[in-house]
């Protein structure tokens, strides 16, 4: 295990009813932006509540509203031209991942000093400070809630691209389990796959001996197994709506991948996949995840047989046979959600995805991914290939 430093600012104020314990989180004469995304939260009732809290404390509060899954970057900017021109000094995210993550370029877009903000994604330039931003999660998937990732569409250029800076740990976050009662089914599952990807892009890697790491990954993802058919079941079902949000913010706030290698490249396909054809974030993981492992096999093997034994419960067999049994168990699990694990199932990706991705990467310069860099892109087009044919 390598030397690490976790250092995550995030005050996460976790429960049911915590919504309504926002109010002294927000220094009083607030200017606030307010972003939300397409209505959820006005049709279920939390804006009311986050409005109430305000009430008396801000001084101003602008909206931004409509920021779309996979936040667009014109709409951004739009959120950037309001913080600027009336001065706002936080920005309050009341959304799911998208919602937090567009906040979260607002927020560094807002105090950039270069010429164009959009080099703190395409140029990844440096982002030296950020307005203080706050989040009340409603959809429990990306862990962007505690983390300091954001991840921005421009679907004019079809782009999809991330950014990270330690100035976008929210001040405060808030995960109230009720307000997730109101999401659909689809997005549950979204929510569930998503985080257990995360764990795997941090624990199916190469070995090192970090046996805390290892049981902190397996707690989280034998937490979504038992838990998220359970909320994805019944919404109503409240200690396992609490525990699939506690185990989505954890996958992804720093303390799973501290000290270990990480792998990423399943997200990185994925954001083409999304930026291509519209997948949902998580959908388009589990389209690539299993041809990946699959096709790395002889990297991956000795920790997929550890995930089946102390996952899956998978007892015999040798390694290998153990390895495969722990990816079926997972393509079932992630399909018994109604989640597809192939491109194939998808009628409108085409015949040429493969090299549309790989093309794509390496006109941006990236020739290689994953731990150790050990994906080229001729690895990355079998995937795809491999996906696309079922
Ligand atoms: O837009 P509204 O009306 O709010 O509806 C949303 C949206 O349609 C709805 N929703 C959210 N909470 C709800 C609800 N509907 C009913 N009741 C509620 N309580 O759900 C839909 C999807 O929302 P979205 O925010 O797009 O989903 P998610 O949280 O999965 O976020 C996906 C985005 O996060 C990025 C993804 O790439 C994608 O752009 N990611 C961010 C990461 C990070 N910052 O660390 C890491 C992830 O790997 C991921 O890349
Ligand atoms: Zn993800």
């Amino acid at each position: 295990m390598s030397s690490f430093v976790i250092h995550n600012p995030v005050r996460l104020m976790f429960g049911r009813g915590q919504v309504d314990a926002l109010g002294p989180q927000v220094p009083d004469g607030a200017r606030v932006l307010l972003v939300t995304g397409g209505g959820s939260v006005e049709r279920n009732g939390t804006l009311a509540r986050v409005l109430d809290q305000l009430e008396g404390r801000a001084a101003v509060i602008e909206h931004l509203r409509g920021v779309q899954p996979n936040p667009e970057y014109e709409q951004l900017m739009a959120g950037v031209a309001l913080a600027r021109q009336r001065d706002l000094d936080l920005v309050l995210a009341v959304g799911g991942g998208s919602v937090i993550d567009g906040a979260k370029f607002i927020a560094a877009a807002a105090r950039f000093e270069g010429d164009d903000p959009w080099a703190i994604l395409a140029s990844r330039a440096t982002v030296a400070s950020a307005l203080p931003l706050g989040v009340v999660l409603t959809l429990p998937a990306t862990g962007s809630e505690m983390n300091h990732l954001s991840v921005v569409s421009r679907s004019e250029l079809g782009l999809k691209l991330s950014f990270a800076s330690e100035h976008v740990y929210p001040r405060f976050a808030i995960v109230d389990p009720d307000v997730t009662v109101s999401l659909p089914q689809w997005q549950v599952a979204n929510g569930v796959v998503d985080a257990f990807v995360h764990v795997l892009e941090q624990y199916v890697t190469p070995p090192v001996e970090a046996p805390l790491q290892e049981r902190f990954a397996e707690s989280v993802l034998q937490t979504l197994v038992e838990y998220g058919p359970r909320t994805w079941t019944n919404p109503q079902d409240a200690p396992a709506r609490d525990a699939v949000c506690h185990a989505a913010t954890w996958a992804l706030n720093g303390v799973v991948g501290a000290g270990v290698p990480q792998d990423w490249s399943t997200h990185m396909i994925g954001h083409e996949l999304t930026a291509l054809y519209g997948l949902d974030h998580a959908r388009s993981l589990a389209a690539v995840l299993f041809q990946n492992f699959e096709l790395r096999m002889e990297s991956k093997v000795w920790r997929l047989a550890q995930l089946a034994e102390r996952v899956w419960g998978v007892r015999s067999g040798t390694e290998l046979e153990r390895a495969q049994l722990g990816l079926e168990r997972t393509r079932a699990f992630f399909r018994q959600l109604g989640v597809a694990t192939s491109l194939a199932e998808y009628p409108d990706v085409r015949d040429d995805v493969a090299d549309v991705v790989v093309a794509r990467l390496a006109e941006r310069g990236i020739t290689r991914l994953g731990e150790g860099r050990s994906v080229d892109l001729e690895l990355v087009r079998r995937i795809v290939q491999t996906s696309r044919h079922g």
